[in-house]
């Protein structure tokens, strides 16, 4: 495309963000909502959101920042949680629970170490048809293997729970997407701009880029291959969760830094450079503003976002983050129009 080029595209949806809790949950929101009429928020806060109240109080926090972005939101399943907080955080408008491995990633420690753990709640999310949202990692398997190592847990769960519907989060690997295409209808996956964009080489072939380290790891060129097809396949089952995971630069800058990219800020952008790249611009629609709504269930929104090809410098930081690509430029802006 030449410079200048146009597209506008109905408002997308970001069917999974971290916006955490404290002081940077306003600048955090207001960043989704620059691009985003939707998203989907994690329940990985400390003390994760559980029960009814502390849903509502988050939802509440987050659209008094952000009003012009639908926050939708999760639950953290958490072992002895019990059918009633479950069916307490549904009437407070949950849709969808995540199923986070126990010390899979950030938050994560009081996290489940056995689907049986959590086999009741299980079964009352699959009978009021609420998402079961999964980080598919096993953390105990080499740290390039956990999420092709958790694949037989889900085929359980989807054997277990014939009506369940599943999503798996942010997939890294050719063998997630041959599983997921494999699988029923009733499951699917979200894909992230970073590992559609990176492989493991950008985070550790040359200097290590903090920025850049995420859970699940990025992989390989051919990995980034695989996902790369899937998101712009127009399939019904692939479709856009950023997994945008803010730190502070501090924090990332440390000795032991922790996993997430904070992409937020400029998914719109990495998006349409890889669609373009890969000759599919006309698919980039579908995957972040139809695909995840469909899933989902939830009605088109009003609204877009105009694309245009034109560069820009991307900050160093970005609300005391780190943003991968800090300093570089890239080719696609992102506004988000009325
Ligand atoms: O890289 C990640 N960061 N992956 C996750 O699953 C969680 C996230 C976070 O909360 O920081
Ligand atoms: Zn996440």
């Amino acid at each position: 495309m030449n410079d200048g080029y146009q597209l506008q595209l109905a408002l997308p949806d970001d069917f999974h963000v971290h916006l955490r809790q404290g002081t940077q949950l306003p600048a955090y929101a207001r960043r989704s909502a620059a691009q985003f009429g939707r998203i989907l928020v994690m329940p990985n806060t400390l003390p994760p959101i559980c029960d009814g109240a502390a849903l509502r109080s988050y939802r509440a926090e987050i659209h008094t920042a952000a009003p012009d972005c639908q926050a939708l939101m999760t639950f953290k399943l958490v072992p002895g949680m019990g059918t009633a907080a479950v069916q307490d955080c549904i009437e407070a408008g949950a849709i969808a629970g995540k199923y986070y491995p126990a010390g899979a990633t950030t938050n994560a420690a009081d996290g489940v170490a056995d689907p049986q753990q959590i086999s009741d709640e299980l079964a009352l999310m699959q009978e009021l048809d609420i998402v079961l949202s999964i980080h598919a990692e096993d953390p105990l398997s080499p740290a390039m293997e956990r999420e092709a190592a958790f694949l037989p847990i889900v085929e359980r769960l989807i054997r277990n729970y014939p009506k369940l519907r599943i999503v798996l989060e942010h997939l890294s690997s050719a063998a997630a997407v041959a599983a997921i295409s494999n699988w029923p209808e009733r499951v699917a996956a979200t894909l992230t701009a970073h590992h559609l964009t990176y492989t493991i080489d950008d985070l550790l072939g040359d200097k290590l880029q903090p920025a850049l380290f995420c859970k699940p790891l990025l992989k390989s060129a051919a990995d980034r291959a695989a996902l790369l097809q899937a998101a712009t396949s127009g399939s019904p089952r692939f479709f856009f969760g950023s997994d945008s995971a803010p730190h502070p630069a501090d924090a990332k800058l440390s000795a032991a830094a922790p996993a997430g990219s904070y992409t937020a800020p400029l998914a719109l952008p990495l998006l349409a450079r890889c669609f373009e790249a890969a000759g599919r611009l006309d698919r980039l629609e579908y995957f972040v503003s139809r695909a995840g709504a469909d899933f989902y269930q939830l009605p088109p929104k009003q609204g877009s976002v105009l694309l245009t090809k034109k560069a820009w410098r991307i900050p160093e930081r970005i609300d005391d983050a780190i943003p991968p690509e800090a300093g570089r430029l890239i080719n696609w802006q992102a506004q988000r129009l009325p």
